[in-house]
Order: C-alpha cells, then sequence, then structure tokens
C-alpha cells in the first residue's frame, strides 16, 4: 500500500508554505485516490469540450486543498481550477489543480496528480506535484532545488534534441490547436529525436523534464494550474519553461515549452513554427 504521508523533508525552518503545500496536497490526494479505488462517475465541463471531464475527486479535492491553504494563510488569494476563483495577479497566490490528469483517472490509469503552486509577487516561490496512487512526490522551493521524494533532480544532460524523448500535451480543442501539434509532432519525428510521449497530465509530464526523462515537452494550451508547480520544479532542476514562442511564461492560459535547457532552442524552432 503506497503511503500518502509527504516525505520527511529536511526543510529551512522558513519554508512554511512547503509544508502547507505538502499537508494540502496529501489530503488532496487522498481524496482523489479513494475515488479512483472505489470508482467514481465523470462528466464533461461542456457540450463544446466533451473530452474536458470532471468528477467529485475533482471538486472534493479542489474544496479540500483550499480549506487547509486557507486556515494558515487567510489572506492569500486562491485560484483553482474548479471553484476558487481568487485573483491570480494578488501579492500572495496560491494556484491548484485538484486533479491533473482527469482523463487518465477516468480510465483508470494512475497517472494524475494534485498540483498546487505558490507565488509570491508573480514569482514561483514552492511548487508539490504529488501522484497519490504511486507515491510519487515531486517538490521544488525556490532557490533550494527540486527533489523527487528525497532525491534531488536534475534535467538530461543531452546536448542535442536528437538525443532525447518529447512529451507532448493535447489540449480538449480537436481544431487548430490539435493539428498544430500533429504538425510539430511530425518535424519532432523529423528531427531524429528518441520518440514522443503523450502521458495525460501535465504537471507531472514537467516533473519528467525535471527529472531527466523527457528531454523537452510542449502544449499548446495550458492554464496557469497546470504549470504552477511543475514551471518552478523544471527550472529548480536546472531546466527552462516558456511559451512555444520563447517568452516568459504569463501567469494565464498560454502555450508552453520546458526543455533541459540545452535543447531549447532546437525545440523551439519547431513548436514556434507551428505555433497556432
Ligand atoms: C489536462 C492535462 C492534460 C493536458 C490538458 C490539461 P486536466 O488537465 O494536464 O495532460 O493535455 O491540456 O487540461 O483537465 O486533466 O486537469
Ligand atoms: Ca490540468
Ligand atoms: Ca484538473
Amino acid at each position: 500500500m503506497t503511503s500518502l504521508a509527504p516525505p520527511n523533508i529536511p526543510l529551512s525552518e522558513n519554508s512554511p508554505p512547503l509544508r502547507v503545500a505538502l499537508q494540502a496536497a496529501a489530503a488532496g490526494g487522498q481524496i482523489v485516490a479513494d475515488y479512483f479505488h472505489q470508482g467514481v462517475q465523470v462528466w464533461s465541463k461542456s457540450e463544446q469540450e466533451p473530452q474536458n471531464l470532471v468528477s467529485r475527486a475533482d471538486l472534493e479535492s479542489e474544496q479540500k486543498v483550499a480549506e487547509i491553504i486557507r486556515g494558515y494563510f487567510p489572506d492569500h488569494q486562491i485560484v483553482g481550477e474548479e471553484q476558487a476563483k481568487g485573483s491570480i495577479d494578488a501579492d500572495h497566490v496560491w494556484i491548484i489543480d485538484p486533479l491533473d490528469g482527469t482523463n487518465n483517472f477516468a480510465h483508470r490509469i494512475p497517472q494524475f496528480a494534485v498540483s498546487i503552486g505558490y507565488y509570491q509577487s508573480g514569482k514561483a516561490q514552492c511548487g508539490v506535484v504529488f501522484n497519490p496512487i504511486r507515491g510519487d512526490w515531486y517538490w521544488a522551493v525556490r532557490g533550494q532545488g527540486a527533489y523527487h521524494n528525497h532525491r534531488r533532480l536534475s534535467v538530461s544532460a543531452a546536448q542535442q534534441l536528437s538525443e532525447t524523448l518529447v512529451g507532448v500535451g493535447f489540449y480538449y480543442d480537436r481544431g487548430v490547436m490539435m493539428e498544430a501539434t500533429l504538425r510539430a509532432l511530425h518535424d519532432f519525428f523529423k528531427a531524429g529525436v528518441h520518440g514522443t510521449r503523450r502521458f495525460g497530465a501535465a504537471s507531472l509530464d514537467l516533473c519528467m523534464v525535471a527529472d531527466g526523462m523527457l528531454g523537452a515537452f510542449f502544449e499548446y494550451h495550458l492554464s496557469p494550474w497546470d504549470f504552477a508547480a511543475g514551471g518552478l520544479i523544471v527550472q529548480e532542476a536546472g531546466g527552462k519553461i516558456t511559451t512555444a514562442r520563447g517568452h516568459p511564461l504569463p501567469l494565464q492560459a498560454t502555450s508552453v515549452l520546458a526543455s533541459n535547457n540545452h535543447i531549447h532552442t532546437q525545440a523551439l524552432a519547431i513548436v514556434d513554427t507551428h505555433h497556432p
């Protein structure tokens, strides 16, 4: 049985937000894991995007995560994918994806996570991504590195795009964005990458870049809760994250390219060309 307790991390005393993020992710993860094991109904968020699913697991996880954060930081804003609609421009804001990878969850694939990022004046301070089924904790504190459980993460040392696996995500659009993504994938194959992968949970995809498994990951439309934590984890592992145009990431819906840094320019040449 996988332990859902947060890893016992030797932290400097000045990282209370991380402790809260770990506690909140453990509680959200417990809810998600319980529903995963017992089975739960999922439904479409809208007629326009029938593949964009939600369930009681998403809603209850977010409620619990937000409740724990509010208990410690009542003045902070909370932005969650499902219900919490705080101001993302506030000085102190927590950005939550209570279940990233709902499609995997719905199809009984244990590749999903609770993702929590804490931002101060627009800058990520800490991030936690937790897969409660596999017991995978990814976490980072600004300036203190990124970790998988107790192991320090570093991005792949590959200097050439052709030496790497490239991860990709598809938003729920089945039109322009999907076609652009397929064209970019075509060019990655032509560039001789070892392969491409679509795992289905952006927060974990970013952690796989941080862990050196993927040389790069891109998606043409992500929301802040998809990358709020994973983006910091990539950077603290020595990687780079920008938009698919090569610009700094805004804290709003955007395209994303994350990489081990060394191959960023090579990957950018492809994703920028096909950017919808
Ligand atoms: C989705 C996943 C998926 C990505 C989608 C996201 P959700 O999040 O991260 O990998 O391709 O764009 O919306 O809806 O499962 O929280
Ligand atoms: Ca998500
Ligand atoms: Ca979600």
